[in-house]
């Protein structure tokens, strides 16, 4: 076990809707909390390129993202870089359910 790795209660499972992201701010750093069908994951909460966009703002589309500056689409679950190969992948950090609650391990 990563004892470095520190669990952020996030909020309820049932704050977000399957298909929806939203920002989760955390030491005045930015992570956008995603629902997918297949689960909680987070990304980095702004995009890497220079518009350096809120990812909570995005557009969701199964599994993909759409940066809401440049259109670039990006995997929510592996952070890859879909339409653009040479956009650097964004981070993603681990999302664990308890208790009806989602907690951000970073
Ligand atoms: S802000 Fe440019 S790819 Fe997202």
């Amino acid at each position: 076990m990563n004892e470095d790795i520190e669990p952020i209660l996030i909020g309820d499972v049932d704050d977000l809707e399957i298909g929806s992201v939203e920002n989760f701010e955390h030491e005045e750093i930015n992570y956008a909390i995603f629902r997918i069908e297949s689960g909680f994951f987070a990304t980095q909460g702004n995009c890497n390129c220079g518009e350096r966009s809120l990812l909570s703002e995005a557009d969701v589309d199964g599994e993909e993202l759409e940066c809401p500056s440049c259109g670039n689409t990006f995997s929510i679950v592996s952070g890859d870089s879909i339409s653009d190969l040479d956009q650097a992948p964004l981070k993603i950090f681990d999302v664990t359910e308890e208790d009806n609650q989602i907690f951000l391990n970073i």
